[in-house]
């Protein structure tokens, strides 16, 4: 069986194919990085004439990769949301219309599910049940993980998402867009004892998140040094940040696994590619004798192969393929 995925619920149009349940044929993305970049973030408008523009050649980019033509393909996976309205409308018309005209069904996913999946994608594979921590640029939320389609969710963020954080405080620092990836550098050079950023841990064993106080505690540091005229040490700043972050987070995620009894933890979404979280992750699930599986970073950011797996597993239990679903904004995994 052959599934091709679609992706654009952001600013990344992705496509791939997968064969039988997980195995990858090919993969193909297309970034809007140029694009967004000297906005400092993404303008959804841009986003969905971007999308527009690319959508085509990433499938068909997709299918030349796997060596495959689109009247192999036995299933369409695109996602449905959540996301940017404008940019979800691209990849889900474009997958529906693909099915109009060549008869394959085409499935909805959310995007959630491709996330938490696609731990899948990789040779080391968890059993059910286990703790999902999704943490990407729009969400940090934390799931109970039953089977393929059966996903529970736990906490997420009652503000900044964990990767919106990381932006935010990239643009404050002076870095472009997207800032992740550019402050987990630098903070790689500094001391993460440098600076208490405060903890936001919420109520007691609440499994939610707030990342906006922590941005807006690097905000006033950065005002105070600048009112005693000293130079902004930013290698410490990012470490110190992205030190509170993955402490949280980390912190969360255990205790989840904790108070659902559950021993393994799987990570996704971009920031799960971060270096010092992978770690700080690992370190507590070895202490705690916990298993942890991790995608790759090429599998933790957007693409279309986390879409066509989740695709495939929705598929097998009843589904909806008519031809009037919308797309949507919000996670449909409550
Ligand atoms: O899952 P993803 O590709 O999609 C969206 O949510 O759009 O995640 C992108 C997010 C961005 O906020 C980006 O800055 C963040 O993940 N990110 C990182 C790293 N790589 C990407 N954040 C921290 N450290 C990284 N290494």
């Amino acid at each position: 069986m052959l599934t091709l995925g679609i992706e654009s619920s952001c600013d990344d149009t992705a496509a791939a194919v997968v064969k039988d349940d997980f195995t990858l044929l090919s993969s193909f993305l297309s970034s809007q990085d140029q694009v967004h970049t000297r906005f400092g973030g993404v303008v959804p408008e841009l986003a969905s004439r971007s999308h527009l523009q690319a959508i085509v050649p990433a499938v068909n980019e997709a299918l030349q990769q796997a060596k495959v033509k689109l009247s192999d393909i036995d299933l369409i996976a695109a996602t449905q949301g959540p996301g940017l309205i404008g940019s979800l409308l691209v990849g889900f018309s474009y997958a529906k219309a693909l099915s109009f005209v060549t008869g394959i069904p085409c499935i909805g996913v959310d995007h959630m599910a491709g996330h938490i999946l696609s731990v899948f994608l990789e040779k080391k594979q968890p059993d059910f049940p286990f703790i999902a921590l999704v943490v990407s640029g729009g969400t940090s939320s934390i799931y109970l993980a039953e089977g393929f389609n059966e996903f529970t969710l736990l906490g997420r963020t009652r503000d900044d998402a964990a990767g919106e954080a990381f932006d935010k405080v990239a643009k404050l620092l002076g870095y472009p867009y997207p800032g992740g990836p550019i402050v987990s550098q630098e903070a790689g050079k500094g001391n993460r004892n440098s600076i208490k950023f405060p903890r936001s841990w919420l109520e007691k064993d609440s499994l939610d998140f707030s990342f906006s106080g922590l941005k807006t505690s690097v905000l006033n540091h950065c005002n105070r040094e600048k009112q005693k005229n000293r130079p902004l040490q930013l290698q410490d700043i990012c470490a110190s940040f992205q030190e509170a972050v993955c402490e949280v987070l980390v912190t969360k995620t255990l205790l989840a696994a904790r108070l659902h009894n559950v021993k393994t933890v799987v990570m996704g979404g971009g920031v799960s590619s971060n270096p010092r979280l992978r770690e700080v992750m690992q370190l507590q699930c070895s202490k705690e004798k916990r298993e942890l599986f991790i995608p790759r970073p090429a599998h933790c950011t957007d693409n279309g192969a986390m879409i066509a797996i989740a695709g495939i597993q929705a598929h097998k239990k009843e589904a909806d393929y008519s031809f009037n679903r919308d797309v949507y904004c919000r996670s449909l995994l409550a």
